[in-house]
Formats: structure tokens, C-alpha cells, sequence
């Protein structure tokens, strides 16, 4: 069974992907992390985000072993993540390490923004997992400040705002719910609620 997560920053597909990975006992990816650890390679070079081939380069060199989880989450990665993100010659990069991810026998989840379009659009199930912006961008200001981020909640509601538009308005794989994802909006959910209905939405289509 694969199953594919998708949906824009702190819609609350991560905490979901996880819950139905421990749930269902499947292998579970953050294709996110991809981008971020990518990110971060790039700023640590002092690559020009526009300068493809660099960062497509960077992207095939990842170690997914050396992951520094606390950098990849920070505000800036995120942001230039959505950045090298729209250069094909970075998915492109990043492509069959996830297509590999996916088809281990057994199955496996992967959350992201084109799991259910581009890199599994054969997944058993889909969900497009999305909340109102403002929604959004209040846990993910919750979650910085409770690291010590000063960042204001003004700010990141402009920033979730301009990495949702780079997201759905990049020409490669943009983001969008699969034309057979189940939609889950999580803006007045709680997190067990949210939990629940997703697992509810994996049950009906296995029996279905
Ligand atoms: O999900 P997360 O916020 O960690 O992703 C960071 C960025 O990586 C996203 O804004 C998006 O631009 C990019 N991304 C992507 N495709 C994926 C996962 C993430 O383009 N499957």
C-alpha cells in the first residue's frame, strides 16, 4: 500500500503522515526534508539559487544520513527549500531516491507537495491536506517562537502566503491536490481529530 500525503506548509500533513505511518506500520518519508537539507547545502556552499546545475548538483549529493534536523527547520531553509525546489533539474535530482522510497514491498507513505501528481500518481491512497492561510501560518509562528524564533506572526503569514504562491505557481510539479485525492481540511480540527479522520479516509479506501 502506498499511500501519498500532500498539502502546503503546516496544513498538518506531517503530524498526519506520521500518526498513519505508526498506524498502518509503514515506512514513512518527509520528502520536505529533502528540500530543506537540499536548501541548506546550497546556502552553505553560498550557491546562487539561480544557478541550477549547482543546486541539482547539491541535491545529488545529499547524505541523508547527515541530516541536521534543527537546521533544516528553520525559516530561512524552508524558504530558499521552496526556492531550488521550482528548478526541475532539482526534482529531477531528487526523483528516484523518493520513486525507490515508494516502492518498498509492503508499502510505504510519503509525505510532500506532488506525491499524489508526480512521484506516486499510482498511489493507493491520496490525501491533499490543507487548512485557511492564516490557520496555517499561526501554528507554524507557534512552533518557531517555542524554539526562540522572534519572528512576528505578520511575517509569517506574508511568508506563508508567498511560499504557497511559489508553490502552486511553479511551472515543474506544482502544487495541487491529485484529481483522485481525498481533501482533509484541518483548519478547525484538532490534531487527534485530524488523526482520526485520516485514518478513517485510508480504512474507506482499502475496503472500497
Ligand atoms: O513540506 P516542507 O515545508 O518541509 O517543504 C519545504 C519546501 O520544499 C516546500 O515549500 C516546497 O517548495 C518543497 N517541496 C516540494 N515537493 C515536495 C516536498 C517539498 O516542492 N514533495
Amino acid at each position: 500500500m502506498i499511500i501519498a500525503v500532500d498539502g502546503p506548509l503546516a496544513s498538518g500533513k506531517g503530524t498526519i503522515a506520521k500518526a498513519l505511518a505508526r498506524h498502518f506500520g509503514l515506512p514513512h518519508l518527509d520528502t520536505g526534508s529533502l528540500y530543506r537539507a537540499t536548501a541548506v547545502a546550497v546556502l552553505d556552499a553560498g550557491i546562487d539559487p539561480a544557478d541550477e546545475t549547482a543546486a541539482a548538483a547539491a541535491a545529488r549529493a545529499l547524505d541523508l544520513a547527515v541530516i541536521d534536523e534543527a537546521r533544516i527547520r528553520t525559516a530561512e531553509a524552508g524558504a530558499m527549500a521552496s526556492r531550488i525546489a521550482a528548478l526541475p533539474g532539482v526534482r529531477a535530482a531528487l526523483f528516484e531516491l523518493q520513486r525507490n522510497f515508494a516502492r518498498q514491498p509492503g508499502g510505504a507513505i510519503l509525505d510532500g507537495r506532488d506525491i499524489g501528481t508526480v512521484i506516486c500518481p499510482d498511489a493507493g491512497v491520496k490525501l491533499y491536506v490543507t487548512a485557511k492561510p492564516e490557520t496555517r501560518a499561526d501554528r507554524r509562528w507557534r512552533e518557531l517562537a517555542a524554539k526562540g524564533d522572534p519572528i512576528s506572526y505578520q511575517t509569517v503569514l506574508a511568508q506563508t502566503r508567498e511560499r504557497d504562491a511559489r508553490d502552486t505557481g511553479r511551472a515543474d510539479a506544482p502544487m495541487r491536490p491529485a484529481d483522485d485525492a481525498t481533501l482533509l481540511d484541518t483548519s478547525s480540527l484538532s490534531i487527534d481529530a485530524a488523526i482520526a479522520a485520516a485514518i478513517h479516509i485510508v480504512e474507506n479506501a482499502q475496503t472500497a
